[in-house]
């Protein structure tokens, strides 16, 4: 059910690799709540073509950007805001990626080389898009940025490797960039702590079913689908949370504060 809360309003989705992605999710709903869309993916993702099929449905151009690179990002806020005819309302930084996980690395042997890369694309990237918006003053007032993180930033996953201290880095990003932009332009920025969602980089974490499914069970609402997320980002996005900034937000069925459940207690009592 659609509530146009996005009517007349404009934005940039990165991170919409196929149609599990949450920017996916993300981009349809934006688009049924009525708002203008510019897509955006690492130009190796673009090349895989899945993209094309969400730039259809939602009318929205394609524009490759590598996120480690400011002169891609000038050129993505130019060229959006050249389509968008002014500027822009809400960003959705959904990216994450880790060399050492992908390269089978284990915590306490990580290639530091591997991990500087996996923070600048995974944290340091929301500085980078934040800052070019800002040096282009590419976002109008009262704009909305949310990116989207993990509750391994809190607390331990042993598997979750180097990207628990990725998403550390991105909350902290989001709350340090969120007070500038807040004073300069009251634009809002906050992390979205999703639950685990079967996606191409969820299913990068080792184990990632049993994972998946112990966080359905310490979850009283069970684990929050994509489709979920997306309805969430929209609010966020929505001038319904306009006082909104700087924040860390759970959005997973209540695990961040779950204790224990019956069902793990049932599960351990078998
Ligand atoms: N899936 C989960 O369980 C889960 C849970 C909590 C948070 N998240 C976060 O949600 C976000 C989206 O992930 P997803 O689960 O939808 O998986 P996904 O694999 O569909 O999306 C990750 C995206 O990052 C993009 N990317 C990687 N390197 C890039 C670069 N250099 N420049 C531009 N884009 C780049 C990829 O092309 C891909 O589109 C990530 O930040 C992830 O950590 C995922």
């Amino acid at each position: 059910m659609a509530y146009n809360l996005l009517q007349g309003k404009k934005g940039i989705i990165f991170g919409a690799l196929d149609e599990k992605s949450i920017a996916w999710r993300t981009a349809l709903r934006c688009h049924e709540e009525g708002a203008q869309l510019v897509l955006s993916n690492a130009p190796v993702a673009l090349r895989m073509g899945e993209i094309k099929k969400l730039a259809d449905a939602v009318n929205a151009p394609v524009i490759g950007a590598d996120v480690v690179n400011m002169d891609d990002l000038r050129k993505l806020l130019e060229e959006s805001m050249k389509h968008f005819g002014g500027g822009i309302d809400f960003i959705l930084h959904s990216i994450g990626m880790s060399l050492n996980v992908r390269k089978g690395k284990h915590y306490t042997e990580i290639d530091y080389g591997f991990n500087q890369k996996s923070l600048d694309i995974s944290s340091m990237s929301l500085h980078r898009v934040l800052r070019t918006a800002w040096e282009m003053d590419a976002l109008n007032d009262w704009g909305s940025v949310v990116a989207l993180t993990y509750i391994a930033a809190q607390r331990v996953f042993p598997d979750y490797n180097e990207m628990a201290d990725a998403k550390a880095l991105l909350e902290s990003v989001a709350r340090s960039f969120g007070y500038h932009y807040g004073v300069r332009k009251k634009v809002r920025v906050n992390t979205i702590s999703q639950s685990p969602t079967k996606t191409t980089a969820g299913s990068g974490v080792k184990g990632f079913d049993g994972f998946i499914s112990y966080a359905e069970k310490m979850s009283p609402l069970g684990n929050a689908t994509g489709d979920q997320c997306a309805d969430y980002c929209v609010t966020m996005f929505s001038d319904l949370t306009r006082m909104v900034t700087m924040q860390n937000l759970f959005h997973d069925g209540g695990f961040s504060f779950t204790g224990v459940t019956e069902a793990v207690i049932n599960q351990m009592e078998k």
